[in-house]
């Protein structure tokens, strides 16, 4: 099949990559890439294991054709690391035990980092919703959204806080 030129940004880099018109976005990210923190776990748009952010939207990249996103921003759970180390979110993951086997994580990250972009304090049932397309079948869960919580508290505590008269 004949290979046509795409321009995309990958957490924060340029890329032009010649790629087939039916390449899907997660093997491009996997394969050609290398970027392997997005998981293929069912292949059908059911499980959310291959969740990145397309211009900051969360999309099932399993089911997504590379050439669809030409010129738009894809951001992997790999561009939310913290200057090379883990951002709030994967330690807090780590501190509650948010992830047994992990392969669902990469996945719940996006999502919730999409959340809290949108909604920096999310009810209980409003993060239930936003990750009512990721499916987890390991943790029961609630370790997950203890972790959550935590980020959503810390991110919180650290905002500046507006100053009543200031303008
Ligand atoms: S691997 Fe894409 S939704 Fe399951
Ligand atoms: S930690 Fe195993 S599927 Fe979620």
């Amino acid at each position: 099949m004949k290979k046509e030129l795409i321009e995309l940004r990958i957490n924060g880099r340029a890329h032009e990559l010649a790629i087939e018109p039916n390449r899907l976005l997660l093997d491009l990210l996997r394969q050609d890439l290398g970027l392997t923190g997005s998981k293929r776990a069912c292949d059908d748009s059911s499980c959310g294991s291959c969740t990145v952010q397309v211009d900051g939207v969360p999309m099932l990249s399993c089911t997504m054709l590379a050439a669809s996103c030409e010129g738009q921003e894809i951001t992997t759970v790999e561009g939310l690391a913290d200057h090379g180390g883990l951002a709030a979110l994967q330690k807090a993951y780590g501190d509650f035990g948010g992830a047994q086997c992990g392969f669902c994580t990469p996945g719940f990250m996006m999502t919730v980092r999409w959340l809290l972009a949108n909604n920096s304090d999310p009810s209980e049932q409003e993060i239930r919703e936003a990750l009512s397309s990721n499916l987890c079948r390991c943790t029961g869960y609630s370790q997950m959204y203890q972790a959550i919580r935590a980020v959503i508290e810390a991110e919180q505590k650290a905002a500046p806080t507006e100053m009543v008269g200031a303008k």
